[in-house]
């Protein structure tokens, strides 16, 4: 990833093309027809194109602005400027000094896109980002540089995360997962401990070695700490699904978009962005992240439909359906967290289940949790960052549908509330934990992007839980 440079001043320094943001009912800029331009959320006019460009960004109407609209509107600027080859870009935010660290957020996001490894190096027309000016006025320079300064940390990381989220099964196994996460934390207050297969086998992580046995590719369990608290404080458990590719295994899935399984990793992935995000931010807390990770592939020394399997905490799994192995191996990680950590909650991260999208589509996440106020705590911060959330049941009802005869649960309830019965099982292994489960299927990437977003990994539930942990989780 290129280093960008970020400067909060008052007025700009050398020749950067410049964004200005423009509010529905004010005075159109001078040259610019009213034909052309109405101001529209995230819409874009270009003034002048010569040695310094000028790009107005539409915000809509005053009263409905909110800090997604500046992350977008700055977003849509970014693309638009990069397309046409910029480097060097200033934000004009003197009117909207409130919302620098959005705007910051989603210039950075909108500068990341994944290129691939096409050989024809010279299709990539766009610019790289390699300064951002942001302006604001005089008096609000020190809080401005507060906030910016933290939106690019979140960003930047997101961007990361994006990167490695973007590559394919083949190129991204879990052991190479585990490589970029102990990579990641170096220079980072954030250790790293790498659970190999003899390691698993050795400490009854039976759910993630099932998961793995039919690949090459071997399972890993990636535990990252981060410890910004005094020791004797409790620390918050995240837990994050990590399958770098999903066939569906024996039970295995169609082939039409089974590509799209190699973004089955992006829960364990965003737990790492947390983590290294939290580290970068010094935020005054103890936290633990858990990776479960394992390539789920059919063959002779794959797992199967009726085998039995023993988790780390003694519970035992009906294995029906392979192609639900999400809650498998998180129900490992999260028995580990709560016997080893004893956490004062674990929040959970999974691409778990098709149904969610069916529900909620591609925007907002499912959120699972029988605690009201971390609840809310989570609609506040999907607010604030974008990052929605949508309260979804986790109940006993849900739970009656993982109930099995020979085991203390069987791992599919097919067609009965696929989203929540898979959220009441994972919640078995959390026992009297305060568990938050996320169901990021539908928004851990994106085929349709909004203006601050490209084509792919989105990297969700980062700013979601940066937000919610620094206004203080109810826990
Ligand atoms: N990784 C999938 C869930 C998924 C599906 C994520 C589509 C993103 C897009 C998960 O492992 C899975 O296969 N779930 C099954 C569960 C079923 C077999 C009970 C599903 O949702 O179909
Ligand atoms: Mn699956
Ligand atoms: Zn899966």
């Amino acid at each position: 990833m290129p280093t960008l440079k970020l400067d909060i001043r008052t007025s700009t320094v050398g020749s950067p093309d410049l964004v200005t943001f423009f509010v529905k009912g004010s005075p159109l800029p001078a040259g610019v027809p009213a034909s052309e331009f109405d101001g529209a959320p995230s819409s874009t006019v270009l003034l002048r194109d010569k040695s310094q460009r000028t790009l107005v960004v539409g915000l809509g109407e005053k009263e409905k602005i909110e800090p997604d609209t500046l992350r977008r509107a700055a977003g849509a600027g970014l693309k638009h400027l990069l397309k046409l080859g910029s480097t060097e870009v200033a934000l004009d935010l003197a009117a909207f000094a409130d919302h620098v660290g959005p705007a910051v957020e989603g210039a950075i996001l909108a500068s990341y896109k994944f290129e691939g490894f096409g050989k024809d190096a010279s299709k990539n027309t766009r610019g790289v980002l390699a300064r951002l000016q942001i302006l604001v006025k005089e008096n609000e320079l020190i809080r401005a540089r507060v906030q910016a300064r933290e939106a690019e940390i979140i960003a930047t990381t997101t961007n990361t995360i994006r990167q490695i989220g973007n590559l394919p099964g083949n190129m991204l196994t879990p052991a190479i997962l585990a490589e970029k996460a102990q990579e990641l934390a170096q220079g980072r207050a954030v250790t790293v401990k790498v659970w190999n297969e003899r390691h698993l086998a050795r400490d009854g992580f039976g759910g993630i070695l099932a998961v793995g046995q039919g690949s090459v590719n071997p399972p890993r369990l990636i535990v990252l700490e981060y410890r910004g608290a005094a020791k004797r404080e409790t620390p918050i458990a995240l837990v994050g699904k990590a399958i770098t590719f999903d066939t569906g295994g024996i039970s295995i899935k169609p082939g039409a978009q089974m590509d799209e399984m190699k973004y089955d990793k992006m829960g364990g992935l965003a737990v790492i962005g947390m983590m290294l995000a939290a580290a970068d931010l010094k935020l005054p807390l103890n936290l633990i992240g858990l990776i479960p990770s394992a390539e789920n592939m059919p063959g002779p020394d794959a797992y199967r439909p009726g085998d039995i399997i023993t988790t780390r905490d003694g519970k035992t799994i009906e294995v029906l359906n392979t192609d639900a192995e999400g809650r498998i191996v998180v129900a490992d990680a999260i028995a580990h967290a709560r016997i080893t950590y004893k956490p004062s909650a674990i929040l959970e991260f999974s691409t778990l289940t098709g149904a969610v999208i069916m529900a909620l589509g591609p925007r907002r996440a499912g959120m699972f949790t029988s605690e009201e106020k971390i609840r809310d705590a989570f609609v506040a911060a999907g607010k604030s960052t974008g990052e929605l959330v949508w309260p979804l049941p986790i109940d006993e009802e849900y739970r009656e549908n993982v109930i099995s005869e020979i085991a203390t649960a069987k791992n599919t309830s097919f067609r009965e509330g696929s989203a929540c019965s898979s959220a009441s099982f994972v919640k078995l292994w959390a026992e009297e934990t305060p568990f938050v489960h996320f169901d990021i299927a539908g928004t851990a990437w994106t085929t349709k992007p909004p203006a601050h977003l490209e084509f792919g990994a989105t990297g969700f539930g980062i700013r979601l839980v940066i937000a919610a942990l620094r206004a203080g989780l109810p826990v």
